[in-house]
């Protein structure tokens, strides 16, 4: 079925009181109308524009290269108004299906059983029925239940204003509807404005029949206008997230103090403590543990990793098997840790790989750096990849012992089964197997005098 969606996200957003619009704010890191997007292309064979007026050149730029058509509609007359600017891209022989970009978490199945109960004779009309109507256009049916029309909370009777049926203004039109009837909507109302909602009337006195549906919870259809209600879906949405990742086999110390703003996915036996934070992609095996606190950002890890309080990981990082990390350690971007190797506190980590085994566990930065398997790397170890104009490269070989407290001056190998002395400052090559000291000799002077205090007068 071709299906041609039209999101209207000309609107200003007042109440949220942000220079940025409306459409732009995120949802679980998502700009609403990213969500909206997805959602929309999860339908086949869909046709996607966007009606954008305050703020369109922001709202064109976050989502430019997307294959979006957009049109303009600068001045926002009503929501009949805004559909009729997309007219000129809708196909013929599509159906046409309104959605709005503030609206984010609208369901496929939602969608989908719309857009089936739309013929060449009947539209698809979503509503929801509400203990407090207040706000929305009412549903107004005939005795024999047929909608005959939408009445404005403004243009109201009080026995209308009675009815809890409301509009949630998702609608799916059959192909040549919205171009045949659009043109024929005036702005005769307490509002003067144009609105799309009489389209109904319309189809009705024409000989359309309007097919209601629902969604299956009333949050879908949903609207944020403002910051109140962009959390109030926000946390619908991460306890979503949080449920399936426990159906999925993890354990949350807290689901209320989970955020997911990306994709998470993981294996049987995780566990997940308090006030985590996942972003982008990561995909994490079975049997992993995340200490409380940490932001996990991009990440492929394995197996049996326990990943301890309080740890960034800025990827694109890839951690193997049986791997611990942390506490208060930043994993950057590049960063491979292969199996058993050991990530202590305050080591900070960049475009590295550290081999299997291999040990650097208190106060690093090991950046640009090679290190082979079952390395030892002493508290305090600086490799000085930088000259302040280009960055060079650092080769740990197998089983080498770095003492503490050394600077690794790049470009620079430590070979093979190498040692080198605690303090050192290593400016050339070290052969496998060496010992390389490069500090100064210590000096020890028996007896030594501590200078005494000078008495002032
Ligand atoms: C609309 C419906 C109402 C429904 C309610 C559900 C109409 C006339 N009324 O009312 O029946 O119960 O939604 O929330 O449609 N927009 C534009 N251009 C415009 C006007 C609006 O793009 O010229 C966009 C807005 O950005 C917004 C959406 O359309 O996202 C809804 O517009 P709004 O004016 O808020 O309609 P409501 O008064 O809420
Ligand atoms: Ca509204």
């Amino acid at each position: 079925m071709r299906v041609d969606i039209v999101v209207l996200a000309a609107g200003k957003g007042t109440r949220m009181k942000s220079a940025m619009p409306k459409v732009l704010h995120c949802l679980a890191g998502r700009p609403l109308l990213g969500h909206v997007l997805d959602r929309a292309r999860q339908l086949t064979d869909t046709d996607v524009t966007v009606v954008v007026g305050h703020g369109a050149d922001q709202v064109k730029t976050a989502f430019d290269g997307d294959g979006i058509r957009w049109v303009d509609q600068t001045e926002q007359l009503g929501t009949g108004h805004a559909l009729q600017q997309a007219l000129p891209s809708l196909r013929p022989d599509a159906i046409t299906l309104v959605l709005y970009g503030d609206v984010p978490l609208i369901a496929l199945p939602t969608l989908q059983g719309l857009v089936s109960r739309v013929s060449d004779s009947s539209l698809g009309l979503l509503t929801v029925t509400l203990d407090n109507p207040a706000g929305y256009g009412r549903i107004v049916r005939d005795q024999s239940g047929n909608v005959v029309g939408i009445v404005e909370e403004k243009d109201a009777s009080d026995a209308q204003k009675a009815l809890r049926e409301v509009n949630t203004g998702v609608l799916a039109l059959p192909p040549g509807l919205a171009a045949r009837l659009l043109g024929q909507i005036g702005n005769q109302n307490a509002q003067g404005e144009y609105y799309l909602t009489d389209i109904i009337a319309l189809a009705v006195d024409r000989g359309f029949t309007v097919n209601t549906s629902q969604p299956s919870a009333s949050y879908e259809t949903e609207g944020v206008n403002s910051r109140y209600q962009l959390n109030r879906l926000e946390r619908i949405y991460q306890r979503q997230r949080a449920i399936q990742l426990m159906d999925a086999g993890v354990t949350l110390a807290d689901m209320h103090r989970f955020d997911c703003r990306g994709n998470l996915t993981s294996g049987e036996d995780s566990f997940i403590d308090l006030n985590c934070v996942f972003e982008g992609t990561v995909t994490m095996g079975s049997n992993v543990s995340i200490g409380p606190n940490c932001l996990i950002c991009d990440a492929v890890i394995g197996d049996n990793v326990t990943i301890k309080a309080n740890t960034v990981i800025e990827g694109p990082v890839t951690i193997a098997a049986n791997v611990e990390v942390g506490p208060f350690a930043r994993l950057r971007p590049g960063t491979v840790l292969e199996e058993q190797a050991r990530i202590g506190n305050f080591v900070e980590t960049k475009k590295s790989r550290i081999g299997p085994g291999s040990k650097v566990n208190h106060l690093t930065y090991i950046g640009d750096t090679e290190i082979g398997r079952d390395v030892n790397v002493g508290a305090g170890t600086i490799t000085c990849n930088y000259d302040g104009v280009n960055k060079f490269q650092t080769t740990i070989d197998d089983g080498a012992f770095i003492g503490s407290n050394t600077a690794l001056v790049a470009p620079v190998t430590v070979g093979k089964g190498a040692t080198v002395g605690a303090g050192s400052t290593i400016t050339r090559n070290v052969a496998d197997g060496e010992l390389a000291v490069a500090r100064g000799k210590q000096k020890s002077i028996a007896g030594w005098q501590r200078p005494a205090k000078i008495e002032k007068d």
